[in-house]
């Protein structure tokens, strides 16, 4: 945890946006598997992490305006618990490490809220994302389902967006961390990707990284060699000369912070050219954004000013053709680049998105519903403070394509009989992350090897390898790429 004075601030600040009433964080619950007591890995709510810094589950902060006191409800470990997981701090000694006096029993929260239901003091919560969270809203605030999940707090949803956007010097260090690690996890994909090898084995690797580092991955792994599908979980292929591989993965800090990066790879030792033009396209769009990158300048603007790089790239290669400015504002880009160029980051990879987006990444305003606009998660006016990732790509999506050619969509910019050609060619995406700062912008975490000479250069120290694996009765000899 953070020192128990930045989390006292944060809540300070917090109470100051509102002129009274109660402001509820439930904190999340184990959550079981296929019985009971067989639980997923516990992630604490960001929020409840973000005010109270607590990372253990079934507990509930809460903001007392009006008294201006906050409160940790949480319950003592039985001598049960204690019998099966230790001996553990009292609630209200971890509760202290958050700068909180006021502790009680979840049988009190009950109680508390019966009160303030009864005395109509108004109550604010965040929308709740998990069903045991709305059932327990439901329980305390005496209101149907439907209700629990349309009556969440626009006021607390702005305040806290306000708070948690911009990010502190603290949250920074943290996200450097993960940052660092995560180009660890990218360089170790880098030195074992070649032929034989399966995605399974790689992204194990990639795992592993995380968790030695004593973190772990702060969303499912994305390695495959399938790259043109955008999130691609799964992970039984070997990997063959002349593909690409793609992976996109990040660690998370113990504190709950997130890095987020891209790499893709040749499984043999060098690019070939036909992946060398395409990849160039992506590092230019890479590139020019983050040369973009600066306060005052709306992320959507440096989307599509990616979004005409790779045009401009596949109309010089013969895929698109026409006026570039005309297809970019008509989309027909989207057939190649149909997501967005990035995302707001900090304790979760894409910030805040149980928030709303509307209010995280557009302040309010209406997000374009155009195919590819609508994927962008991030439009609003950079400031200082914000974190964000930078992460444009190249998908060749042969139902995409073959739907829009059937279709006839946009034939004065795509050149389909040139993109056939390349239908089968799979996916591109290089991914970084990035501190807004005053002047422009900060690289977050050590530069991850991009050019195609940095990325050959890896995996030209590659050395012959033996693979042991339990469906091999002999231990498969994989030669270098
Ligand atoms: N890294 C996965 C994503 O940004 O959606
Ligand atoms: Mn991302």
């Amino acid at each position: 945890m953070f020192d128990s004075k930045i989390y006292s601030d944060r809540r300070q600040k917090l109470l100051a946006e509102f002129s009274g009433g109660l402001l509820l964080f439930p904190g999340n619950n184990e959550s079981s598997m296929n019985y009971a007591d067989n639980t997923y890995p516990f992630r604490q709510d960001s929020t409840f992490l973000y005010y109270f810094g607590l990372n253990f589950p079934e507990l509930t902060g809460v903001v007392d305006v009006d008294e201006g006191k906050c409160f940790i409800f949480g319950d003592d470990l039985t001598i049960d618990d204690i019998v099966w997981m230790g001996a553990q701090p009292t609630i209200a000694q971890r509760a202290q490490k958050a700068g909180i006096t006021h502790t009680a029993p979840l049988a009190d929260l009950h109680k508390y809220f019966a009160k303030a239901v009864t005395q109509k003091r108004s109550i604010h919560y965040l929308p709740p994302y998990r069903a045991d969270t709305k059932i327990q809203l439901h329980g305390l605030l005496a209101k149907g389902l439907d209700a629990i999940t349309n009556s969440a707090s626009t006021e607390l949803i702005k305040a806290v967006v306000r708070q948690r956007n911009i990010k502190a010097s603290e949250e920074i260090l943290e996200i450097e961390k993960a940052a660092n690690i995560t180009v660890d996890m990218h360089l170790k994909a880098m030195r074992m990707v070649r032929p034989g090898i399966t995605e399974a084995e790689v992204a194990a690797a990639v795992h592993e990284q995380a968790l030695a580092a004593n973190g772990d991955i702060s969303f499912p792994i994305i390695a495959t060699t399938q790259g043109a599908t955008l999130h691609n979980h799964y992970h039984g292929n070997t990997l063959k000369s002349g593909e690409l591989f793609l992976l996109d993965a990040g660690c998370e800090t113990p504190l709950g912070y997130a890095a987020d990066m891209s790499s893709t790879i040749p499984v043999d030792k060098t690019f070939t050219d036909r992946q060398k033009d395409i990849y160039n396209i992506t590092l230019n769009a890479h590139n020019a954004a983050v040369e973009a990158l600066k306060p005052g300048v709306a992320f959507k603007e440096i989307h599509l000013l990616a979004a005409k790089t790779i045009a401009t790239g596949l109309e010089e290669m013969g895929l698109m053709k026409g006026n570039i400015d005309d297809a970019v504002a008509a989309g027909a880009h989207a057939l190649f680049f149909p997501c967005g160029l990035g995302h707001l980051m900090g304790l979760d990879v894409h910030d805040m998105e149980n928030l709303g987006e509307e209010y995280v990444g557009y302040h309010n305003e209406k997000k374009s519903t155009q195919f590819g606009l609508k994927s962008l998660r991030l439009g609003r006016i950079l400031e200082p403070g914000f974190v964000l990732t930078i992460e444009p790509g190249i998908y060749f999506i042969p139902e995409l394509i073959d739907m829009w050619r059937a279709e006839g969509r946009f034939t004065d910019f795509v050149n389909y009989e040139r993109v056939l050609e390349y239908r089968d060619f799979g996916g591109i995406r290089n991914e970084e992350d990035f501190l807004i700062t005053e002047e422009g912008s900060r690289l977050l975490g050590k530069p991850l090897p991009k050019s195609i000479a940095e990325v050959e250069s890896i995996k030209k120290e590659q050395k012959t390898k033996v693979l042991l694996r339990l469906d091999h009765n002999t231990p498969a000899k994989v030669p270098p790429s």
